[in-house]
């Protein structure tokens, strides 16, 4: 109860006062060192991953997905760079639209951030060759110049759109809602939402209404990926585990490492 208070006044404190320097108000690194992160970053393997791909028979296209992460991956902090949930995204939603036989796919993202994932959904909608549109909810506006502690800092602060401005034709896809998810869902409106990512505020109030807000809108097939199904995010873990019991979802985890999985709801019925 006191706590549910404290998330709601914390959303109202980001809808009405947002931060306005989420990542800092000075560059963090050298580009130097973005450029080493990302070197190493690239290099990785990711043997679970190539598998995932194989299974689906779906890949995206590596230099694309590198170039994409080294502006909106590759930051500065304390846990290692990992950006295969992008390889994730793509291969599944292209293998859904194929089985789907679908010619529009409606997406929802919570968590835009920088936008990497939301430009790999919008790739996978473009290389499956039919049309669709993703609504991506973050409490970062999309217009705000910023530093995103990324390499782009080092031209001068910018917006989101204009940190994303290379990628112009995957950027028509989507549309950027800014404000905290349990007051966006609010003023979206549509019927269905086939395919749908998890990634903002990694807590049991949010997730709950999230998730609710989805399903609702899912039949048979639809698909809800939650990013970081790991210990450091016992209320995600809890969360779903509490999905499975109910069995409406069919529940698969694939990792990218020890403390990196996601989880890929699928609606049975
Ligand atoms: C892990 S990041 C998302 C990463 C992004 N999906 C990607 O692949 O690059 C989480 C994002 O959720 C946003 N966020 C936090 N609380 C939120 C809320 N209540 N509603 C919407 N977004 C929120 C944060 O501002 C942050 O940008």
């Amino acid at each position: 109860m006191f706590e549910n208070l404290i998330n709601i006044l914390r959303d109202f404190r980001n809808y009405f006062f947002p931060n306005r320097n989420p990542f800092g108000s000075k560059i963090l690194a050298t580009k130097d060192y973005y450029l080493l992160v990302y070197e190493k970053a690239k290099n990785e393997k990711f043997l679970e991953i190539d598998n995932f791909e194989n299974l689906t028979g779906f890949s995206v296209n590596k230099s694309w997905l590198d170039e994409l992460a080294l502006h909106t991956q590759v930051v500065k902090k304390k846990t290692s760079i990992n950006y295969q949930h992008g390889r994730v995204l793509y291969s599944l939603l292209r293998k859904y639209i194929q089985d789907q036989k679908i010619n529009y796919i409606k997406i929802l993202e919570i968590g835009t951030a920088r936008g990497f994932s939301s430009i790999c959904m919008s790739k996978a909608i473009i290389d499956s060759k039919i049309d669709g549109d993703i609504s991506t909810i973050d409490i970062i506006s999309n217009k705000n110049k910023i530093y995103w502690n990324c390499i782009d800092d080092h031209d001068g602060k910018k917006s989101r759109q204009e940190l994303l401005n290379p990628w112009q034709k995957e950027l028509k896809n989507i549309h950027f809602l800014t404000g905290p998810s349990s007051l966006i869902l609010k003023k979206i409106n549509c019927d269905r939402i086939n395919f749908a990512f998890i990634d903002g505020m990694h807590n049991d109030f949010n997730v709950r209404k999230e998730f609710k807000f989805i399903s609702l809108k899912q039949t048979k097939g639809d698909y809800i990926i939650f990013d970081d199904y790991s210990t450091d995010f016992p209320d995600i873990v809890r969360f779903i585990n509490e999905i499975r019991e109910d069995d409406v979802y069919d529940i698969k985890i694939i990792s990218s490492a020890k403390d990196r999985s996601y989880a890929l709801l699928q609606k049975k019925i």
